[in-house]
């Protein structure tokens, strides 16, 4: 099975009509991709697929979509205008920017040497670079690491133009903080107990130093984030149940065991009293990389936005007969990374018949259409016979009806975009009344009766 690049895989979904680079007609803004017709199928069918697992098939989680401006105060008071920065490091000559702690583990990843840079200050590292005479890719000098904020500041509803301090806002930098937000407002809406969560879907921002990832470190990305409410005392027991309950949703979802596995933060984010990263072994990135974070957050959130609301947060537990604050556990994932996760998983290139083929061997959940009719020919009857399945079929699933060139390079684009099921209408079908069905993974061919295609499909999804 070949291996992609990352270059080879951005070409691929731009080529297959999954993700385009951003304003290409003016040559490219980084770190900004667009979704393409594909690629907003699989990034819903991702999207529905967590919903269904975290909000759908629990009594215990409720949804919202908070707005992406909040009231600055609640930057202040979650500590992301003091303390959410990268360490930002440049080349003296070439003045290309990089993050300090990356380009570090970059230099002993090539001696074959690791070193644990998680939270280290500028100081710490300006004393790394200084001890092993650390330069930039491009052999220069490197200046000093500093700090630099990944909040993006702007201002609304300004009339003249120019910018002020005074006003500003800052475009969500992650999804939670809508949450902390209106928790008094869904706790007094739908009275629910604790514990009890809240979970979101949205785009978050972040002005990331460098973003050479493709779509694994982007500056606009969405978050699927829920946040868990509970009294101090379960944290331990319902910190372990969630870190399993996604672990199993990966593993649901047709990632292999020994791709995924848990990573322990030894120095945490500001908020955060234990943190577990699940890591998944990209091919394209050439290692273990994270795709979500597990964070228990203690009182943090609501003890801050009540100290700068003003406004009584606490909880009373009838059970208990008990006033308190709640304590949060988070879990937080990217849809875009989890959207790249499973293409570098589902990727393959085999051998048949002497010819390549590229199959995305997607989770048929997951996959973007989900059954391509093709009939053999453009003419009649085919054509009447084949517009006829796909509007039966398509009230129940995603279909395509694809009647260009041959029939192989049919199937061709059907398994590059990993559409598990074509339907061939051939001359035959005008005779008995039946369609081959091709599966996307064993190539396996059944001859099925039209009449009892809906069923059929029915027991595949
Ligand atoms: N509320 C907690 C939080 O935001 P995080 O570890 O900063 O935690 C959670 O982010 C997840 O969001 C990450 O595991 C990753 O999947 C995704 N993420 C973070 N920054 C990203 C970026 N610049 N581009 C794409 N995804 C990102």
């Amino acid at each position: 099975m070949a291996k992609l690049t990352l270059d080879q895989m951005a070409s691929f979904t731009k080529s297959r009509g999954f993700v385009y680079p951003s304003s290409e007609i003016y040559g490219g803004f980084a770190a900004v991709y667009d979704y393409g017709h594909y690629g907003i199928l699989l990034k819903k069918n991702i999207e529905s697929m967590w919903f269904k697992s975290m909000v759908q098939d629990r009594d215990d989680v409720y949804a919202l979509d908070s707005g992406i401006f909040m009231h600055p105060l609640t930057w202040k008071a979650s500590g992301h205008l003091d303390s959410f920065n990268d360490v930002l490091i440049e080349d003296k000559v070439t003045h290309k920017r990089f993050r300090a702690d990356h380009l570090i583990e970059e230099y002993f990843e090539k001696k074959g040497e690791k070193v644990d840079m998680d939270k280290k200050s500028p100081e710490e590292m300006t004393k790394i670079i200084i001890e092993n005479k650390i330069l930039s890719p491009d052999g220069n000098e490197l200046t000093a690491p500093r700090n630099f904020s990944l909040m993006i500041k702007t201002n609304l509803g300004v009339t003249d133009g120019s910018f002020s301090d005074e006003n500003a806002v800052y475009p969500r930098a992650e999804t939670c903080q809508g949450i902390y937000l209106d928790y008094k407002a869904v706790m007094d809406s739908l009275r629910p107990k604790l514990p009890f969560g809240i979970a979101q879907i949205g785009k978050a921002f972040r002005n990331e130093i460098v973003a050479r990832q493709f779509i694994f470190r982007t500056r606009e990305f969405e978050q699927m984030e829920m946040q868990y409410f509970l009294h101090p005392s379960e944290m331990d027991s319902k910190y372990e149940e969630w870190k399993q309950y996604r672990h199993k949703w990966f593993i649901e979802m047709g990632i292999p065991e020994d791709k995924i596995r848990f990573k322990e933060h030894t120095k945490l984010a500001h908020y955060a009293s234990k943190a577990f990263d699940l890591e998944y072994n990209f091919d394209i990135l050439g290692g273990f990389k994270e795709v979500e974070g597990i964070h228990a957050r203690g009182d943090w959130d609501l003890s801050q936005h009540q100290k700068f609301s003003g406004v009584d947060l606490t909880y009373f537990d009838q059970e208990r007969n008990e006033k308190y604050l709640p304590n949060i556990m988070e879990t937080s994932v990217g849809l875009n990374r989890l959207f790249l996760m499973f293409l570098d998983n589902a990727y393959t290139e085999e051998e048949v018949n002497g010819e390549k083929r590229i199959v995305l061997k997607l989770d048929k959940r997951l996959a973007p259409v989900k059954i391509s009719i093709l009939p053999l020919s453009k003419k009649e009857p085919l054509s009447t016979i084949a517009h006829e399945i796909k509007n039966t079929l398509r009230k129940t699933f995603f279909v395509e009806y694809d009647e260009t060139q041959s029939i192989g390079k049919r199937y061709r684009r059907a398994d590059e975009i990993g559409t598990p099921y074509c339907i061939t209408v051939d001359f035959e079908t005008v005779n008995d009344k039946k369609v081959t069905v091709r599966d996307r993974d064993s190539m396996k061919q059944d001859r099925v009766e039209i009449d009892k295609l809906e069923e059929y499909f029915k027991g595949k999804f």
